[in-house]
This record gives structure tokens, C-alpha cells and sequence, in this order.
């Protein structure tokens, strides 16, 4: 019999022990007509594998999340990206899709749609390398599905969706289908956006798992969400945001029972 070394790591055991991607917001600012949304003076996430971010309607968690992807710009302040083994980069001096090249990708609260492409062509465009991407011709789309067929079926069988080979129909498809492609990125930032308003109770517990399993490998997870389930049950560091500021932080038990969160958002009675 051979002895089991005791020096090997396994791969998904070095990734939950290596230091996560980083995100630092210093004095970040913006407002829109004069009034202010989103004003943190200092914030990191990044310290825990999945990161909860509340806050009642209008907070600025959203507009935080865009400041942080580039689709809006600061006013003022800084937002940096540490990764280990990368030299730090300055998020808020970048494009966004220089931004999204750093592997900081978002999923969106509210979907438009896919342009009238069907689930898996939308699915292969998010996983196309740039050079390739246009036209997604026969060879190219060939050649990239084969390199991540395995990986999109995975997906694909967890979410049961099937018959990918139209557009998707439901706001509910059309929302997993956003997931799925931002899964596929393996990114080193994950920011979601109320990923499962909407969607049916067995499918929320597939997004749930989805998103524990990118974490174990070393995404930096950080979701919004309005169902606080999946925030005490996902995250083991949570961000309390009203009228642009971050209120509180701590682990779910403290900001769950904290009276400025059950005053101001929470509510009586609740458990
Ligand atoms: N492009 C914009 N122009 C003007 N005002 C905006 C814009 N985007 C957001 N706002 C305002 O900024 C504030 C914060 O909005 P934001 O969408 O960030 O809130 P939120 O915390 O995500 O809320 P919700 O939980 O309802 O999604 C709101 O008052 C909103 O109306
Ligand atoms: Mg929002």
C-alpha cells in the first residue's frame, strides 16, 4: 500500500487557503444631480469567500457595484484590485472591459436580453476568447465549444436546462443564463446582483451551490440580495449599506440581530 504523502495539497484545499482576490474602495464618491448615492470611505471585500451585501431599496448597493465594474465612474476615491501572484491594479483608472479583463465580472439585477441570441451561442460568446469573437463563424464557435463543452454541460445539467439551442424565454431563464455565463468565467470577482429575485426556491438552492462551488475555488464572491436566506445561509461576512454609506459590518449573527438593521430595514418580528 502507499502511504498517503503528507505534503500534497489538494487543489481545492490550496484555493479555499490562498489569499482572495482583494477589493479596497478609499473615499469612493458619486452622485447623480447633486445627490450623493454612494459614499464609502473605506471598504474591502475580499477576506471572506462570499460577502453579503444589504441594504434597503436605493441604498446605492447596485450603483456600488457598477462604480466597482466600471459602468459608472466615481466621482472621487479609489478602487484597487489585489491578487495574488498580479501586480495591484487601479480598477477606478480602467475601462470597463479593461476592468472585466481582470476578471471582475457582474451579474445583473435586471436582465434586457441576449440581442436574440439563443442560450448556448450566448454561453460560447461569454467564454470566447476577443480574437475570436467576431464572427463567432462555424470554426471559431467549433473550437471554443469544444474547449469548453464539458464545463458549459456541467452547468448546463446542474441548472437542468435543456433544448439550449433557442433564445431563452422566462426572466427566470434568461436570469440563469447570465449566472451561467459569469460561472463560466471563473473569475477572480464575482459581484451578483439580486441573482435569485425571482426565481423558484430549487432553483435558488442551484444558484446557492453554484456559487459556494466558485467560491471553494478561489472567487472572491460578493452578492446583493433582498432574501436574506441566502445571505445568512452564503456568507460569512456581510456589509450593512444605507443612503450610500456602509453602516455596519460583521459576520451574519451580529448584523442580523443588530438594532440599526432590524430598526431601519428588518423590521419588527422578524426571526
Ligand atoms: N443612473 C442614475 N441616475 C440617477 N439616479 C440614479 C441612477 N442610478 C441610481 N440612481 C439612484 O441612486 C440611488 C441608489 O440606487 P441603487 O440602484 O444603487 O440602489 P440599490 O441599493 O441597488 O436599491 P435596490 O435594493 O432597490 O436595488 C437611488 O436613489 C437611485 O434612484
Ligand atoms: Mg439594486
Amino acid at each position: 500500500m502507499v502511504p498517503e504523502s503528507t505534503t500534497t495539497v489538494r487543489p481545492e484545499l490550496a484555493a479555499r487557503t490562498a489569499p482572495r482576490p482583494r477589493l479596497t474602495l478609499a473615499n469612493v464618491v458619486k452622485s447623480f444631480a447633486g445627490r450623493t448615492v454612494v459614499d464609502v470611505e473605506d471598504l474591502s471585500l475580499g477576506n471572506h469567500p462570499i460577502e453579503g451585501l444589504i441594504g434597503p431599496n436605493g441604498a446605492g448597493k447596485t450603483t456600488l457595484m457598477r462604480l466597482i465594474m466600471g459602468s459608472l465612474k466615481a466621482d472621487s476615491g479609489q478602487i484597487r484590485l489585489e491578487r495574488a501572484g498580479h501586480r495591484d491594479v487601479v480598477l477606478s483608472r480602467l475601462h470597463a472591459h479593461k476592468i472585466a479583463q481582470c476578471g471582475v465580472v457582474k451579474t445583473n439585477q435586471v436582465i434586457t436580453d441576449f440581442d436574440g441570441l439563443t442560450i448556448l451561442d450566448s454561453l460560447l460568446l461569454s467564454v470566447t476568447p476577443e480574437r475570436r469573437e467576431f464572427p463567432l463563424h462555424l470554426m471559431g464557435e467549433r473550437a471554443t465549444y469544444e474547449e469548453h463543452r464539458a464545463e458549459i454541460e456541467r452547468q448546463l445539467d446542474h441548472f437542468g436546462l435543456e433544448n439550449t439551442r433557442r433564445l431563452a424565454l422566462s426572466a427566470g431563464e434568461k436570469k440563469l443564463v447570465d449566472i451561467i455565463r459569469c460561472l463560466l468565467l471563473k473569475p477572480a470577482v464575482l459581484l451578483l446582483d439580486e441573482p435569485t429575485a425571482g426565481l423558484p426556491g430549487e432553483v435558488t438552492q442551484k444558484v446557492m451551490d453554484a456559487v459556494d462551488d466558485l467560491a471553494g475555488n478561489g472567487t472572491t464572491v460578493v452578492i446583493i440580495e433582498h432574501d436574506l436566506d441566502v445571505i445568512w445561509n452564503l456568507c460569512t461576512q456581510v456589509t450593512f449599506m444605507a443612503e450610500g454609506r456602509v453602516m455596519l459590518r460583521g459576520e451574519p449573527s451580529e448584523i442580523r440581530e443588530h438594532s440599526t438593521v432590524v430598526e431601519s430595514y428588518l423590521g419588527q418580528g422578524h426571526v
